[in-house]
């Protein structure tokens, strides 16, 4: 089968999420599959141009896969005629600029979020882009984790009847540092590094709400830093100056029969102790049936099969309640997030496929975390405007 190439310059890939997630796991495992099927029998071969700032990391790396294509200058990479698509995986404080760079130089977009520090560069990155006439694309992974997948066919399917709530709980415990090395890298600890748990989850909240449950029409959030001194990856200490937890309460208009004001209440924390299921889970509750949704699971309670447990604080409970949820089947094969979100994207570039996760939606989520950081620093709820000039 004949191959067409696609040159993507991928900026970032030393870092965690651009390695094992975009490079390994997307670009490389694409590939390893003999490309991406093409509508018209061929299949696309990603041809891929590493950037980064160290040379001798890019190297190791490259040789590591077999690759030979890297440069330490974005410039030169995006002045080349044979790549088409600049993705960043960067730090988020690099991003903007380094976007600004890729429009300019007429490359489709393919980003990380949060795609710009502030709701003003994100916006204007959109515009830029749409007057450039490129394609764009935000990477929204957790659209495409099985257990969203799974919750997401469910209010489709209308099992819920009129939703009422939603309850997320996301985090885990990262090591400060000192007598084990952390598991995130020290700059999303740092506020003027770009750091802080509401910049970095609440792009996350707004696209899984907004896709799923219809548009977030306001935001009510406390943050705290709840952990003030870490440890970075050279062993030194520092003042952790970002948020690491975020509660957050998010209003919903949903559209449809069904439709009304919808609650979202999401805590995201680096600085709690798991004693769920999975690292991040929420639950729906409707007047026909309830759900809760994880990375990978989904179970649901039927209004016809819910228990009727009684408040009796002086008898010892006797039900088990999580054995009273009835999973939900797969019902098809759920390949890697990220990677099915890669050949989306790259179906829109060469086919003009659909695709709506793009620059817009990244500045949605942009500003849901700067209105989110607004109503924790002013103490009040804050409508969200729809953005103009979409
Ligand atoms: N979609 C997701 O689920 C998800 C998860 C985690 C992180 N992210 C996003 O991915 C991006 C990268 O996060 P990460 O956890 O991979 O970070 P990381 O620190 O592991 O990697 C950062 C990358 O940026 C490069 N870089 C460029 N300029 C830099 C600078 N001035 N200082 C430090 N590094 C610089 C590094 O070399 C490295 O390749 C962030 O924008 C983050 O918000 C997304």
């Amino acid at each position: 089968m004949s191959r067409t190439p696609i040159g993507i310059v991928l900026n970032g890939v030393t870092g965690r999420m651009g390695y094992r997630q975009h490079l390994v796991r997307s670009l490389l495992a694409i590939r390893d599959q003999g490309g991406l099927p093409l509508a018209d029998g061929t299949r696309l071969w990603p041809e891929l141009v590493l950037v980064g700032r160290n040379e001798n990391k890019l190297r190791e790396l490259a040789d590591r896969h077999g690759l030979t294509d890297w440069t330490t200058d974005l410039a030169a990479a995006l002045a080349r005629p044979d790549t088409r698509i600049y993705f960043d995986a960067q730090v988020t404080a690099a991003r903007e600029k380094a976007l600004r760079l890729a429009i300019d130089a007429g490359k489709h977009i393919y980003t990380e979020k949060p795609t710009a520090e502030d709701l003003a560069g994100a916006v204007d990155l959109a515009r830029l882009a749409d007057a450039a006439g490129i394609k764009h694309g935000v990477v929204q992974d957790k659209l495409f984790l099985p257990g969203l997948r799974k919750l997401d066919r469910l209010v489709k399917g209308g099992f819920f009847g009129r939703i009422l709530s939603v309850r997320g709980e996301f985090g885990y415990w990262v090591f400060e540092g000192d007598w084990q090395p952390a598991q995130r890298p020290s700059w999303n600890y740092r506020a003027a590094d770009g750091g802080g748990i509401t910049v970095d989850m609440f792009p996350h909240w707004h696209y899984v709400l907004e896709q799923i449950f219809g548009r977030v029409r306001s935001v009510t959030a406390h943050v705290a830093t709840h952990i003030d001194r870490r440890w970075d990856e050279t062993g030194a200490p520092y003042d952790a100056t970002a948020d690491d937890a975020a509660y957050g309460i998010f209003e919903i208009d949903r559209p449809g029969p069904d439709g009304g004001r919808v609650v979202a209440q999401i805590n995201s924390s680096w600085a709690v102790r798991v004693y769920r299921d999975e690292l991040v889970e929420f639950q729906v509750d409707g007047t026909e049936g309830s759900a809760v949704a994880g990375l990978r699971h989904c179970r649901v309670q039927h209004r016809s099969t819910t228990p009727k447990p009684v408040w009796n604080p002086d008898l010892p409970a006797t039900e088990q309640f999580r054995d009273q949820w009835q999973p939900v089947p797969d019902n098809e094969e759920f390949d890697n997030g990220f990677k099915a979100q890669w050949e989306l994207f790259l179906r829109h570039v060469v086919e003009d496929t659909p695709y709506s996760w793009d620059l817009w939606a990244g500045a949605r989520g942009v500003q849901l975390a700067e209105l989110g950081l607004r109503s924790a620093r002013e103490g009040r709820r804050i409508d969200i405007p729809e953005l103009t000039g979409e």
